[in-house]
């Protein structure tokens, strides 16, 4: 499914911006806005009021108390079906959302990793992530040119070839699922990637290598990213602009990477 005029994915066009004048006025007014938003899942208000503006090239961070409401945050932006918007808006680049598809959504420029990613028997990793390139650009590249591309950026996430014969997460380790999250993420160059505790379960030297690889994506593409953590660990890599702390589903607090340095001493009993 496609919404006329708005297909082409905003990556392709930045690119060419970034050819030219990096300075347009058009692209600086691009965002993921959140104006106001109150979330429902049955009979249970999660996220209430809740603002936050992502403009591309930001790094902001949500940290918060587990049932806090982050995920259902994601899941809301993403599309899931289950959460309701009670109030308010998700806006992508002048764009609100609130009642499209998860694909239109994606094919808008975004991104969600998911904190739990699912398998799907039967379709190997490369098909997989040749058909989301070919979803999510309008410019096609042929196999061989497609497959140098893919080699890099298991190179950058330190997995092997071998990989992209496997079936969609199917008995991947923790670390495997969140490196093809992120191999996802390479390969569709979204304009705003949330990762879900992208951080939980991996080790210290996957910790490292994938925060490299979302670092390098967000210089190279200006996507504006909304990182979901418990852990300051993972901002020591991936320095966030900003740092939000949500409790019982409302900002409480929003400050820069010292936030979530004062957070990993203290906690979150006095907010
Ligand atoms: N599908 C669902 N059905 C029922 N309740 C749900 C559902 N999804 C979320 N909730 C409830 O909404 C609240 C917020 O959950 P959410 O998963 O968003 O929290 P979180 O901040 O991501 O927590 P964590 O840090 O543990 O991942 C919780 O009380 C949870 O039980
Ligand atoms: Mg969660």
């Amino acid at each position: 499914m496609t919404i006329a005029g708005l297909s082409p994915p905003l990556s392709f066009l930045r690119k060419q911006e970034k050819r030219g004048q990096e300075s347009n006025a058009f692209y600086t007014n691009l965002m993921l806005k959140i104006k106001n938003l109150s979330i429902q899942i049955e009979n249970k208000k999660i996220i209430k009021s809740l603002n936050l503006e992502i403009k591309l090239g930001e790094i902001h961070a949500i940290m918060g108390p587990n049932g806090s409401g982050k995920s259902s945050l994601a899941f809301t932006i993403a599309g899931h079906p289950s959460y309701l918007i009670t109030k308010g808006e998700i806006v992508v680049d002048k764009v609100v959302i609130n009642n499209l598809a998860p694909d239109e959504r994606s094919r808008l420029g975004l991104f969600l990793a998911f904190q739990y990613p699912q398998a799907i028997t039967g379709v190997s990793v490369f098909n997989f992530l040749r058909s989301i390139y070919n979803a999510h650009h309008i410019e096609k590249i042929p196999i061989h040119k497609f497959k140098l591309e893919l080699n890099k950026y298991l190179k950058a996430l330190d997995l092997s070839e071998a990989f992209l014969e496997r079936y969609l997460n199917e008995g991947f380790s923790g670390g495997e699922k969140k490196k093809l999250e992120i191999l996802q993420a390479m390969v569709i160059e979204p304009n705003y990637i949330i990762l879900d505790e992208t951080d939980s379960g991996l080790d210290i030297d996957a910790l490292k290598t994938v925060a490299k690889s979302v670092s390098k994506l967000s210089e190279q593409t200006k996507a504006g990213i909304l990182i979901i953590t418990h852990y300051q660990r993972l901002l020591n890599y991936i320095k966030p602009d900003f740092v939000h702390i949500l409790k019982q589903g409302k900002i409480v607090k929003s400050g820069d990477y010292k936030l979530a340095k004062e957070l990993e001493k203290n906690g979150y009993e006095k907010y």
